[in-house]
């Protein structure tokens, strides 16, 4: 699958699309390709900014207790859903009425297109939940290079959800990704450290790598559900997104009370709040909403890309700004490969795999 836009021709990936639905993506082509790179470009810098200042609000050493990653999931839905009314609105020019009406006849009048949603959102809350876990016990390069894998995954479930089909050489790049993250994570001895220190090192990492794996199944089927289901049906990506929202919400909070209920009654829901946290926020819920955008504009697939060229900023960062990793020969081989990996996956397009539509 090439990463090179046409303005006449646009590839769906859905072969199971039906032909009275598909003519909503050729309404604008060329404003499509422009939304594709733009989207695709902004997920790049979200990345790198969301996984480097997520890592440093978790490491940082502050007086007082730290906010609650469970309650950083919740506000960044809160926001997100506010920012997506908004966006409703302005489709809607503004027409308060209009939204109102459109809500009740895609939201409160179909109950089982928007319960479908709560798949994806149950999942995404896991996810964003795991993420948290991760980047508290992994540093932000290793995190990303594994998080990489959920190409693979998103591969796997593109295959057998929307009856993708890759070629050899797509077959072949996923192999070089899964070891390239093997390297990634060969254990290196840190020189320095005590016995108890590197037992202790061993048992977070685990559990970073753990959630990182979950992390990628997650994000490959929910990514894959949601194209499906977006590229399904004519619906507003904003309205889909408020669908996704309110589930991703009630899931969220439910989290929140039984995991952290306790703290929360004590000490309240933005407890440890500082200005990083809020950063991370709304980091988390701009994510969101370009992850949507790439999702209807571009692919699961093409988004790969963008967070493949995100690792070498966020290594570098990592490397030279938070001190928080130090590379070894074996990293860079394994980043090396993570990255051609990507590449060679995208760098061919088989007419067989999509459907391509005239404008
Ligand atoms: O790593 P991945 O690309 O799977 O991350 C997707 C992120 O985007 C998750 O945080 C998820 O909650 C969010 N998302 C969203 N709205 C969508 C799709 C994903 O907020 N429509």
């Amino acid at each position: 699958m090439s990463i090179h836009g046409s303005g006449s021709v646009l590839a769906l990936s859905s072969p199971d699309i039906s032909p009275k639905d598909t003519s909503i993506m050729v309404a604008d082509p060329v404003n499509s390709v422009h939304l594709k790179y733009a989207s695709l470009g902004v997920l790049v810098l979200q990345t790198t900014s969301l996984v480097l200042t997520m890592r440093y609000s978790r490491t940082l050493k502050e007086d007082g207790p730290r906010y609650l990653a469970s309650s950083a999931v919740v506000s960044a839905e809160v926001l997100k859903m506010f920012a997506c009314s908004v966006l409703v609105l302005m489709e809607n020019n503004f027409s308060l009425q209009g939204m109102k009406r459109l809500m009740k006849e895609q939201v409160v009048k179909k109950p089982m297109e928007t319960l479908k949603l709560a798949v994806p959102a149950g999942i995404y809350t896991l996810q964003n939940n795991l993420l948290y876990v991760a980047l508290s016990n992994l540093d932000a390069a290793t995190y990303q290079v594994t998080y990489q894998l959920k190409i693979l995954t998103t591969a796997l479930f593109s295959v057998s959800m929307l009856g993708r089909r890759l070629s050899l050489f797509q077959w072949l790049s996923l192999l070089l990704l899964m070891a390239g993250v093997t390297l990634v994570q060969w254990p290196t001895d840190s020189e320095g450290n005590t016995e108890e220190q590197k037992v202790l090192t061993a048992g977070s990492r685990f559990v970073g790598v753990m959630a990182v794996l979950m992390a990628c199944i997650s994000s490959g089927f929910a990514g894959v559900y949601f194209e499906k289901i977006l590229k399904e049906t004519k619906q507003s990506v904003w309205v889909r997104n408020i669908q996704l929202g309110l589930f991703s919400f009630v899931f969220g909070f439910v989290g929140m009370m039984v995991y952290d209920g306790h703290g929360v009654w004590q000490a309240g829901m933005f407890q440890g709040y500082n200005f990083v946290t809020w950063v991370v926020v709304v980091l988390q819920a701009v994510g969101g909403l370009v992850v949507a955008v790439v999702i209807k504009y571009a692919d699961n697939i093409l988004k790969g890309f963008a967070t493949s060229l995100s690792i070498i900023a966020s290594t570098l960062i990592s490397y030279f700004l938070l001190e928080d990793f130090n590379p070894t020969g074996i990293f860079f081989l394994g980043a090396l490969l993570v990255i051609a990996a990507t590449f060679l996956y995208g760098c061919e397009r088989k007419p067989a795999s999509v459907v391509a539509i005239k404008a």
